[in-house]
């Protein structure tokens, strides 16, 4: 490996904070009567401290920039900081460079408590030996020394500093170690070439290959959503999808039955409430048939390119419906799926567990019911039964969550719960 230490900047280089950022400064100039910029010159604000940002931006004095700041923090404090994205990448980069023994630090013009309230927030925190940044009451932070104060006690024989500002690049260069300008982030390409980086990088898959000599792969993740309908999938699979996105992950939704063309048109032919001549067994084979083109078409494609697949349904809505439901059978229903899941299995099924009375309700509330929905409720009592039987044989695959609970209490359950089986199935 060519270095044996990595100062790694925070915003735009880690992380892509720019939404977070933008509209809490939007917010500050908004509340003092000051013109907003464009887009384009809020990508200005994203790295240097910011009190420095409103004095040279928008003209202000000291004392209007510190009290910008304060503004700006009324927002960010509560809730801006997690508008923010780990680049896709970068936490398997930050793993195997911690796995190979080199040193992981950070350096950034932003508070360190902050960052580091970020940095734990995203997982980040295992992999980084130390933070360096600014206090809260700074109004500026020089690079050189936050980097020297990120690599204070850490022996190493080659250090570099990855950041997307020219500032980055200058404070390595002041402080005699090696530079990589990462393109990727919201520093220009001149303004990163007019400080002559040793290395410029467009992505993070260049800037893993000059930092540990190849591309890492992160192995892929099977997730599945169950549970009767009403059960608040649909809120509960926005919520991940979106928290997975912002962890760094590489996301492929999709659902069942449907997730490619072919799979989408015997959907339709299952939910079509004029279909209702329609015969249990049919029913089983199509969901099956449905089952076998997503599975090679879309769910083990993207398993294996690494990607984290998020799926509403799958195998055990069968089991529970045309098992359960129909009447079945759980035997029969395996047998005619095994041919379409062809041994792929989700990695974690999460169960949004609500008795189908309180589901009913919640449905006839919400849309029109499908063919499916509109089934007697003995039907939907036979499935929830069949589910709980599933989860108290596989209690392993299964996170269950009350649904009965706020939709954001069970969302953080359900994260949890997945981040750590993510990490102990050796994922990044
Ligand atoms: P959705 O409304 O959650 O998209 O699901 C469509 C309906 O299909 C839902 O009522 C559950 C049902 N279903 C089965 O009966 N068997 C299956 O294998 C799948 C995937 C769904």
């Amino acid at each position: 490996m060519l270095y044996d230490a990595v100062v790694f900047d925070l915003d735009g280089t880690l992380t892509d904070s720019y939404e977070g950022i933008a509209n809490c400064v939007v917010y500050a100039l908004q509340k003092m009567g000051r013109p907003v910029p464009e887009e384009a010159a809020l990508q200005k604000y994203m790295g240097p401290p910011l009190v420095y940002s409103f004095m040279h931006y928008d003209g202000m004095t000291e004392e209007e920039a510190v009290y910008a700041m304060q503004l700006y923090r009324e927002l960010y404090v509560p809730s801006g900081w997690k508008q923010n994205r780990v680049y896709s990448g970068i936490r398997v980069l930050l793993k195997e460079l911690h796995e190979n023994g080199v040193h992981v630090c950070v350096a950034t013009g932003k508070p360190q408590e902050t960052s580091e309230r970020i940095l734990e927030y995203f997982g980040l925190m295992p992999y980084i030996d130390a933070v360096a940044g600014p206090t809260l009451q700074a109004k500026t932070a020089d690079k050189t020394m936050l980097i020297m104060r990120a690599l204070e006690g850490i022996s190493y024989r080659k250090a570099v500093m990855v950041g997307d500002r020219s500032t980055d690049i200058t404070g390595a260069a002041g402080y005699g170690i090696d530079s990589i300008a990462a393109g990727y982030g919201y520093g220009e390409r001149e303004e990163l070439e007019s400080v002559k980086p040793t290395y410029y990088v467009q992505s993070v898959e260049e800037l893993s290959r000059i930092l540990l000599g190849y591309v890492p792969a992160q192995r892929g993740y099977f997730i599945t959503m169950e549970g009767l309908d009403g059960c608040g999938k649909t809120t509960q699979m926005d919520a991940v999808e979106h928290a997975l996105i912002q962890r760094g992950y590489d996301v492929r939704r999709s659902r069942e039955p449907g997730g490619c063309a072919i799979s989408e048109k015997i959907r339709d032919l299952l939910l079509d409430v004029r279909n209702g001549g329609m015969c249990d067994i049919t029913e089983a084979i199509l969901y099956a048939a449905s089952r076998a083109q997503h599975v090679r078409e879309v769910i083990r494609p993207a398993l294996a390119s690494g990607q984290v697949v998020l799926c509403d349904r799958f195998v055990d809505s069968s089991i529970a419906f045309q098992g359960g439901g129909r009447e079945l059978g759980v035997e029969l229903v395996q047998k005619i799926n095994a041919p379409a899941l062809d041994g792929c299995r989700p990695d974690t099924t999460v169960y949004l567990k609500l008795d189908h009375q309180t589901a009913l309700n919640r449905r006839s509330a919400a849309s029109t019911p499908d063919r499916i929905e509109s089934e007697k409720e003995s039907f939907h009592a036979r499935v929830e039964a069949a589910y709980d039987l599933l989860v108290g044989q596989d209690p392993q695959r299964f996170v269950i969550a009350d649904a009965r609970k706020k939709p954001e209490e069970i969302t953080q359950e359900i994260l949890e719960a997945l981040y750590l089986r993510m990490e102990k199935a050796g994922m990044a």
